[in-house]
């Protein structure tokens, strides 16, 4: 009886897994994404089964995003803070222009869906802690298509 109930939590836990691939992925919270929506947020050095995603000082991490937008955005702008204790420190990203070498084709329109990519350094002089990531994709407006923030540990 006892293994019978085993086999099938077994069974669906591989079933889950099979179903929705990211369902076991870090926590990732939208932050108030405004004219648009992410599906799902992958960081290169992560595993779906880490609780927090381990940023590895001295690597190179990739970020890729997928979203849709609600309306035509003709520029997209990267803004990225490091969020400790509550506060948002400016991350400094090597390509803000997410128009450019990003994977995305603007003008951005409705009813597509959209993969961005960004690599960033994980550098030897950033502090060993945990924070947030807050990924912010805005659009000429100053309106946050994707806000996404990611549990993170430098180490
Ligand atoms: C975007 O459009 C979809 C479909 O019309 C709607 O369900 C969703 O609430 C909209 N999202 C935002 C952020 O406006
Ligand atoms: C990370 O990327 C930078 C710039 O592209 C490169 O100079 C550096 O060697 C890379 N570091 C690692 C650990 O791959």
């Amino acid at each position: 009886m006892k293994s019978h109930t085993m086999e099938h939590v077994l069974f669906f836990a591989v079933m889950w897994a099979f179903v929705f691939p990211n369902a076991f992925s870090v926590p990732i919270e939208d932050c108030g994404s405004k004219v648009g929506s992410f599906t799902n947020v992958a960081i290169s050095s992560c595993k779906g089964t880490d609780p927090v995603c381990i940023l590895r000082k001295k690597s190179n991490v990739t970020l890729d995003i997928l979203f849709t937008t609600n309306v035509t955005d003709n520029s997209v702008k990267a803004e990225v803070h490091g969020i400790i204790q509550g506060l948002p420190i400016p991350w400094p990203v090597q390509n803000p222009n997410a128009c450019q070498s990003s994977g995305l084709t603007c003008p951005l329109e409705p009813g597509n869906k959209y993969h961005y990519t960004a690599t960033f350094r994980i550098l030897q002089s950033y502090p060993t802690m945990h924070l947030q990531v807050k990924w912010e994709l805005k659009n000429e407006n100053g309106d946050d298509i994707v806000c996404a923030l990611i549990p993170v540990k430098i180490k």
